[in-house]
């Protein structure tokens, strides 16, 4: 049974999450060895703010992660979100090379190259590029021409591009604590990676990652990527709703939402059971909230996240045509009921996406905010040549590696 080691890092604005998994190469199975995490720190909406904070946030979760798994990290796949990345689309044609006219893997490679070609200011750069749809001789929506007839092929791609220097800035926060990043790929797109099946892409589906300072949204339809987008908003919003509305440290209204949080606001008749009891600024001194005020501050936001979710799927092109619904990652989403007013709101299929296909301590794991880790591990393994680790560490049981993890938190 043929195994691979695989690291990820999700630098993200709350929290930084380095993932040891190994991956079965017949089953395609997660098996996750150690997982490191920290509050994370110099990242603002995606965007490194302090580099000096973020390495040693960032090292910090690399050492935890080591240490549970036994593995020394070398090199990892990081995923990027902010502000900075912005998406188009590009189209591109070529003739088709060969005497008897079969398009080859070399054609779509040289429409590919054509269709990067495109310019992109001297500051920015592309970090990912996915075909739509392929088109021979004027017949379109072909999903892979390769051994088919024709003259002309031509290739629509979705392109991302950053910002060179935000980019640098995150890379030097991974390399500075001592690894070697692999590839660089979108928050987004790797979340799918964990959640979505195959048929979910096939029929159409969004995906949305609501993460303390992001929501990222990518739109897969026909079996492919279809467009992208990052918004500035995420959980963190909420929080701040709550501190400005109550006057609260934003610790106590970070515990509140946690603690009394929902998404829909039922009105409350008992005064009594509407009374939450909270410290306010003044050490030892209480304050009271009410939980109906508290719910409808947090509806309030919800309803605007979700309209600004729903602007951006209008422009894609592709309201109305996505079957398979919303499907939710990214911690913010566990907000109660959050699922249930976006479905009430935009009348298509929405639900919580958990990373799929995890053994190990996947109970860790089994959450929305790690899919984007988690799917990080799976776009590696399906970059990377398989191949039995060289590093693996001395055989340990389940039990061993839980007691290891426990000894750990302490
Ligand atoms: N049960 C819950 N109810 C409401 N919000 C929650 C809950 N659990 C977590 N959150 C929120 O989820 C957010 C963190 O999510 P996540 O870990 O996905 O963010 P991140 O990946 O660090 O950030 P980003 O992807 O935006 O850079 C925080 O704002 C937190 O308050
Ligand atoms: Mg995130």
């Amino acid at each position: 049974m043929a195994h691979r080691t695989v690291v990820a890092i999700d630098v993200g604005t709350t929290k930084i999450c380095t993932v040891v998994a190994q991956v079965d190469q017949d089953t395609g199975e997660i098996s996750v060895l150690g997982i490191g995490l920290t509050p994370s720190k110099g990242v603002e909406r995606g965007v490194v703010v302090n580099i000096d904070d973020a390495i040693s946030a960032v090292a910090s979760s690399i050492d935890r992660a080591e240490r549970l798994s036994g593995y020394r990290i070398t090199t990892v796949y990081v995923a990027a979100t902010g502000r900075y990345l912005t998406s188009l689309n590009s189209r591109a044609a070529v003739a088709v090379a060969g005497p008897d006219r079969e398009i080859t893997s070399h054609d779509i490679a040289r429409a590919t190259e054509a269709a990067k070609s495109i310019t992109i200011p001297m500051q920015r750069e592309i970090i990912l590029m996915q075909p739509r749809s392929y088109v021979v001789d004027g017949n379109e929506d072909i999903r892979d021409p390769t051994g088919m007839f024709g003259y002309r092929l031509e290739i629509e791609a979705h392109i991302v591009v950053a910002e060179k220097m935000q980019l640098e800035n995150l890379i030097r926060s991974v390399r500075r604590s001592g690894a070697e990043i692999e590839e660089i790929t979108l928050q987004s797109f790797a979340a799918a990676e964990a959640v979505l099946s195959d048929d979910d892409r096939d029929q159409g589906v969004v995906l949305v990652d609501i993460g303390g300072g992001t929501t990222d949204i990518a739109i897969f339809a026909k079996g492919r990527l279809w467009h992208t987008c990052v918004l500035p908003v995420g959980g963190g919003h909420f929080t701040n709703d709550i501190v400005v509305v109550m006057q609260l440290p934003y610790r106590v209204a970070e515990s509140l939402k946690l603690e009394h949080g929902s998404a829909i606001a039922d009105p409350c008749d008992d005064e009594e059971a509407d009374v939450i009891s909270v410290e306010g600024f003044v050490p030892g001194e209480e304050q009271l909230i009410s939980r109906t005020l508290l719910n409808e501050v947090l509806q309030a936001r919800a309803i605007e996240t979700i309209e600004l979710i729903l602007r951006e799927i209008r422009h894609s092109g592709y309201e109305g045509m996505l079957p398979a619904g919303v499907v939710l990652t990214g911690g913010a989403v566990q907000l109660p009921r959050f699922d249930e007013l976006m479905r009430d709101q935009i009348g298509i299929p929405v639900r919580i996406g958990t990373p799929r296909n995890l053994t190990g301590l996947d109970e860790l794991v089994d959450r929305p905010e790690f899919a984007t880790a988690i799917g990080l591990i799976r776009w590696g393994n399906q970059l990377g040549t398989p191949n039995d680790d060289e590093q693996r560490p001395p055989h340990e049981s389940w039990i061993q590696r839980l007691l290891r993890f426990v000894r750990e938190l302490w």
